[in-house]
């Protein structure tokens, strides 16, 4: 009696052990981040290398005046150019002169205003600005950010050499979790080695899916010193044909950063970016200047209705459901059912877009409520498909509800 007491003694004191084991593995501090796909701002498309202190706190104000927090943006992210050495340790130095205070006074900022902080660096000897990379520094580089309250990190492509991406990638992964801090991996690897085929395996967060977006709506642009070329929208819009299956919680696809308010575009195509990013379930990290923004950029910006096409969290990418030159038509599954659907109408004049409801997976017999995301308004009961005349470059973005 007394052996067998001890042995299920044992044997439960065991169970008890292995579980706790178990739990401890799959507890990693990255599982359950990104959930949706993430919202913020980053400096690149319109700062490039003039990051500082002032610049970056002066834009976390923003966020939340702006109605942007509100809105659902939350990380404050710096690109390159923060860093300008490594110190006789092999630490990370950030720039004196525009940081003064480091970069956990920024972080600590950021957080006080109940928003997160994100930083960039690059997988290879030194990031596509020159500055120091995280080769051979990735568990250094992973303590000394969440030693600043880091919680996303972009990790660039640049100077890799004959590196393995899934390989990199992973071991950063490795690195940000052994921190013990929660930190988004957002790969910037701009589709070479086909992220959306190991991303997830190797914890990414996100993976671009393109390289460097411009602010055009279409075509490509020349890079500042001459070189070719940074895609127009539409070019990193048509790069996401076919990727929708990798997508998911925790797991994007990212066509790049949104141009919305740089200037280049007008503010119907910007219009089309916002509604176009939104139906991919595309990560919306703003890079314009949110301290000044016109009404209309603000107004694109913050459209909650369109925000929660993306955010649905169901977490289904869109696809391009039917295309007949230059008039597409892109959906979006969402958790109740229905379907989040854009017009797009990529000529230079106004034309009638329709939907059929077989293209969405729905019998035509079907009588569904349409609803105009832009002009917030319901357009009533439709049976079998809708039409509306698109204007040109633009959308007509509505959720179809059987
Ligand atoms: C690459 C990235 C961009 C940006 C720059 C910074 O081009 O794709 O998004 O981070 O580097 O140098």
């Amino acid at each position: 009696m007394k052996t067998r007491s001890l042995i299920c003694a044992i044997s439960f004191f065991a169970v008890i052990t292995v579980t706790g084991l178990i739990a401890q593995e799959s507890a990693s501090p990255s599982a359950n981040l990104a959930l949706t796909p993430p919202m913020g701002w980053n400096s690149w498309n319109k700062f490039a290398c003039n990051v500082s202190e002032d610049l970056i706190k002066g834009m976390a104000d923003a966020v939340v005046k702006s109605g942007m927090k509100d809105a659902g943006y939350v990380y404050v992210n710096i690109d390159d150019c923060w860093q300008v050495s490594r110190d006789a340790n092999g630490n990370i130095v950030a720039d004196p002169q525009r940081f003064p205070h480091g970069m956990k006074a920024v972080g600590d900022y950021i957080h006080s205003l109940g928003l997160k902080f994100g930083v960039y660096s690059d997988a290879g000897s030194k990031t596509c600005a020159g500055r120091p990379g995280g080769l051979g520094h990735e568990y250094q580089d992973a303590l000394q950010y969440a030693e600043w309250g880091v919680d996303y990190l972009k990790y660039d492509w640049c100077n890799t050499s004959t590196q393995d991406a899934k390989a990199s990638y992973a071991n950063m992964r490795a690195a940000l979790d052994a921190s013990g801090r929660p930190i988004v991996l957002s790969i910037c690897e701009w589709g070479t080695a086909k992220p959306w085929l190991w991303g997830n395996e190797v914890g990414g967060n996100l993976w671009r899916s393109t390289g460097d977006i411009s602010d055009k709506f279409e075509g490509q642009a020349k890079w500042p010193d001459g070189s070719c070329c940074a895609n127009g929208m539409l070019i990193n819009l048509d790069l996401q044909v076919g990727l929708q299956s990798y997508a998911g919680p925790g797991h994007w696809n990212d066509p790049d950063m949104l141009e919305v308010g740089n200037g280049g575009m007008s503010d119907t195509e910007y219009r089309s970016h916002f509604s176009l990013w939104a139906i991919l379930a595309a990560p919306l990290i703003a890079g314009n200047d949110l301290r000044n923004m016109r009404p209309e950029i603000h107004d694109i910006l913050t459209n909650k209705e369109v925000i929660a096409v993306d955010q649905d969290s169901l977490g289904r990418e869109g696809e391009r459901v039917a295309k007949n030159g230059d008039l597409e038509v892109w959906a979006k599954q969402l958790k109740d059912g229905s379907r989040a659907v854009v017009l797009l109408n990529r000529s230079k004049s106004e034309q009638e877009i329709s939907v059929n409801w077989e293209d969405l997976g729905y019998p035509n017999t079907v009588a569904a409520l349409v609803r105009d995301l832009w002009q917030h308004k319901d357009l009533g009961k439709f049976t079998g498909k809708f039409s509306a005349r698109v204007a040109p470059h633009g959308v007509v973005m509505v959720t179809v509800k059987p």
